[in-house]
């Protein structure tokens, strides 16, 4: 099969460069045209410096793209707590090249105007919705060259920045229901089934111990995690956002039903809940998402291990 064209926008963040570190393991299957930047777990600055040192470290070579610095409506959270000072556990990655001229929306606007005919991108949009609400509005037209959107975020039960809200989708709810509404096929790589795709505390360990450059720094930064306020104490990390390249490769390891998504804007305790409809009839409302409801952790780790030994080949 020809490999995916990939446009990444993330907000780099360890599970961002883990995600991405599981992509570039495998070129014949993912094709990066770019990288674009959003704040969220760390500023615009740092999310955009970081991706720009794992683009080269991990051997994509894709040129990046500096992305919106603030959600469309509301002032930017960070998760410094979780993601480390340099949003990186700490981890040096070491510095690599300059970004792209224009700004994410305009670069991948005219990163999709020189598709050949008849191809289409696929989005993984790892982080906050901006850029790519801001990407359907100013330009709807690129909606047509979008094969699909298979981006991490939300949950059809709990959150984890606030009891219903997940971190990416609560940061920009607007955003988050303008590509929701957007009518384009999206699947959501939720809580329910990523919180269960990580790695585990001694697999960690064992890995901040290899030689291998990959195994070596995946180890570490999920160390950080696991020393952290979100994992202390538990005996596995989640790496959320890999589940995006990993329902990819392997989708038989997650379970997924279609469902009509929409995103709570108002002010109140739900705001930036996906409210899935679980039920069979929406209302008449054409379901454009596929819902991730479950997973096998024990094949992603198994799968994610195979990635980073890969990787450390590569990087040799
Ligand atoms: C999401 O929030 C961020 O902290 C992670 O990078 C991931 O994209 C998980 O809720
Ligand atoms: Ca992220």
């Amino acid at each position: 099969m020809a490999s995916r064209k990939i446009i990444m926008d993330c907000d780099p963040g360890i599970d961002d460069a883990v995600a991405m570190c599981l992509a570039a393991a495998y070129p014949e299957e993912f094709e990066f045209l770019g990288i674009t930047t959003v704040a969220g777990n760390q500023t615009i600055e740092k999310v955009t410096e970081n991706a720009l040192r794992l683009s080269s470290f991990w051997k994509i070579h894709a040129p990046v793209a500096k992305g919106a610095a603030v959600p469309v409506l509301r002032e930017p959270l960070t998760a410094a707590d979780v993601h480390g000072g340099n949003g990186m556990g700490g981890v040096e990655i070491p510095p690599s090249g300059e970004t792209a001229a224009e700004n994410a929306v305009l670069f991948i606007k005219e990163l999709v105007d020189k598709l050949p005919e008849g191809e289409k991108v696929t989005l993984v949009p790892t982080g906050p919705l901006t850029n790519i609400a801001l990407l359907l509005r100013v330009f709807p037209e690129t909606a047509e060259r979008i094969e699909e959107i298979v981006l991490m975020g939300g949950a059809i039960c709990g959150g984890n920045i606030t009891e219903t809200g997940e971190f990416n989708i609560y940061e920009d709810p607007e955003a988050a229901a303008i590509v929701f509404d957007s009518g384009l096929p999206i699947v959501m790589c939720g809580l329910d089934a990523t919180s269960k795709c990580g790695l585990k505390r001694e697999t960690a360990n064992r890995l901040a111990e290899e030689k291998g450059l990959a195994s070596s720094t995946v180890g570490a930064m999920v160390q950080f995690y696991l020393n952290g306020p979100a994992y202390g104490g538990q005996p596995r990390a989640s790496i959320h956002d890999a589940s995006t390249f990993m329902y990819m490769l392997h989708p038989e390891i997650y379970k997924s039903r279609r469902m009509v998504v929409r995103v709570d804007c108002s002010e109140g305790l739900n705001r930036g809940m996906t409210v899935c409809d679980t039920r069979r009839k929406s209302n008449g409302r054409p379901s454009n998402t596929i819902v991730l409801t479950d997973a096998d952790g024990e094949k992603f780790q198994e799968y994610l291990l195979e990635a980073v030994r890969r990787m450390d080949e590569r990087m040799r």
